[in-house]
């Protein structure tokens, strides 16, 4: 029988995601959580983003999810391992920075990797590069203030450009040849970055194989969905309801219904 993904993040990013899981597996049904409340995740201390990530699953599990993908790379990187410890019969897909992918293709040898803080700084990202770097140099920068903007829905405002100038210009001038986008977020200005960089960057967006893995596992399962018509979507946000709603069309290219909850201590309760 099909079984319910639960997919969350701090805020938008993980639409990114989700986008590619309804584009490869559109009839699973889906409860997708944002974190807006807290978001910026990345420049929390791992126990934070820990806790948060705790009471999201057990939110999504009590609401009905049979697997959950942390569509975050910083919650991925401060609570995977112990989600996975807490609820040793759930099924968990994360995200890690694709080192590898691109260590593979680089021809310069050069590779420029834009994630958050606590992404740089945890085990995860050290035991990536351990594996998988193989002697190519990694630049890497953590672009402030760009989860914000994108939280915004500026995918392509002046202020966004900079960010991503600041970050992407001075890689280039050391000989990148490829991009690894470390966060969720980042996929919404994958155009901005195509622009700053020039065509002949490739740029690793990693949401399609984390759906090509999701759609695996639900299969092992014996709980993947059929067919090409929608499944089930629905939103919580911690955040302003509306204001997710308002952007699903152009982060997300459809619409659904999205409830609002409340933290209260480290539980969350649904408001409506
Ligand atoms: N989208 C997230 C990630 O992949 C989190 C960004 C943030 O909240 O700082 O890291």
């Amino acid at each position: 029988m099909a079984i319910r993904l639960g997919v969350f993040d701090s805020g938008v990013g993980g639409l990114s995601v989700l986008r590619a899981i309804r584009a490869q597996i559109p009839a699973q049904p889906v409860l997708y959580f944002a974190d807006q409340v807290h978001v910026p995740y990345g420049s929390r201390p791992a126990e934070e983003v820990r806790r948060f990530a705790e009471g999201i699953t057990r939110f999504l599990l009590a609401q009905g999810a049979g697997l959950i993908v942390v569509a975050c790379n910083t919650a991925s990187a401060a609570a995977l391992k112990h989600l996975r410890q807490i609820f040793p019969h759930i099924s968990f897909v994360g995200m890690e920075p694709a080192v590898k992918p691109a260590a593979e293709t680089t021809q310069t040898g050069i590779v420029g990797v834009l994630a958050t803080p606590a992404t740089f700084q945890g085990a995860l990202y050290a035991s990536v590069v351990e594996r998988f770097a193989n002697g190519v140099t990694l630049l890497q920068d953590t672009c402030p203030g760009l989860v914000q903007q994108i939280e915004r829905g500026d995918l392509d405002t002046h202020e966004t450009r900079l960010i991503l100038e600041n970050a992407l210009l001075p890689m280039l001038e050391r000989g990148i040849d490829t991009v690894v986008l470390g966060c969720t977020h980042y996929p919404f200005v994958i155009p901005l970055i195509q622009e700053i960089v020039g065509a002949e960057v490739q740029v690793i967006d990693p949401a399609p194989a984390v759906a090509r893995q999701t759609g695996r596992l639900l299969a092992e399962r014996g709980a993947l969905a059929s067919g090409s018509e929608a499944g089930e979507l629905r939103l919580f946000t911690s955040g302003d309801p509306k204001r997710l709603a308002a952007l699903l069309p152009r982060l997300l290219g459809e619409v659904a219904p999205v409830h609002r909850v409340e933290w209260s201590d480290d539980e969350i309760r649904l408001v409506d």
